[in-house]
């Protein structure tokens, strides 16, 4: 259990990478945190730095919750992990949620970062291949029609409770997207407030009004 709490640290240090700060003072110079919607999130850093840096971090974003997911798989197969092996779905939901949380709760920020989102598809992509392309789907879809990330990001996350249940996954991933969902909703409190009075940036919009 010693390798399984190291990989509960692991994957909250591994969560806390702060890809959007370090991309944005590169290019810029900028704390992220001070600009746009304050997130260190793809969206703020494709908003306020441009179009390659915002790319660049959703993709280590998403590779940091699918690294996360990838390791507890590869140790276990290495036997690392001892015992039985039904209990490693809940290693990996404790594991998905811990990196979740370093995203959005970084150590080398302050206990500050981004909204979870690109880092929880990473980790249901490589938890269940099939529910985080049903996401995918399901946020690009919003996305073309609504030209909102944030309403897509939630209606995403929402989405993957309903595909983890129909494509009839383990219980532990079933509550890891339940838990997850509800946590990168929660994150989204200011974009919501802003989507009820209506006042929600589109994509293109430089600032959130
Ligand atoms: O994933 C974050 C996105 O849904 C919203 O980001 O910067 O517009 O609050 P932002």
């Amino acid at each position: 259990w010693l390798i399984g709490l190291g990989l509960l640290g692991a994957a909250y240090l591994l969560g806390s990478i702060p890809t959007g700060f370090l991309i944005a003072k590169a290019v810029k110079g900028i704390d992220i945190r001070e600009h746009g919607s304050g997130s260190t999130g793809a969206t703020n850093v494709l908003r306020v730095v441009g179009r390659e840096a915002g790319l660049a971090v959703l993709c280590v974003d998403l590779l940091k919750g699918a690294t996360a997911v990838l390791l507890v798989r590869w140790l276990a197969q290495t036997d690392a992990i001892a015992g039985p092996t039904d209990r490693l779905p809940w290693l990996t939901m404790l594991v998905g949620l811990l990196v979740l949380v370093g995203h959005s709760r970084s150590i080398w920020l302050g206990f500050t970062g981004g909204k979870s989102a690109a880092t929880g598809l990473g980790v249901i992509l490589a938890l269940a291949w099939p529910v985080g392309l049903g996401a995918a789907v399901v946020f690009a879809t919003v996305l073309v029609v609504s030209r909102m990330v944030s309403l897509s990001s939630i209606l995403a996350a929402v989405s993957i409770s309903l595909l983890m249940l129909l494509t009839h996954q383990p219980l532990a991933y079933l509550l890891l997207a339940i838990a997850g969902s509800l946590y990168v909703i929660l994150r989204h409190r200011s974009n919501i407030e802003r989507l009820l009075a209506g006042t929600e940036p589109k994509l293109g919009q430089t600032k959130p009004s």
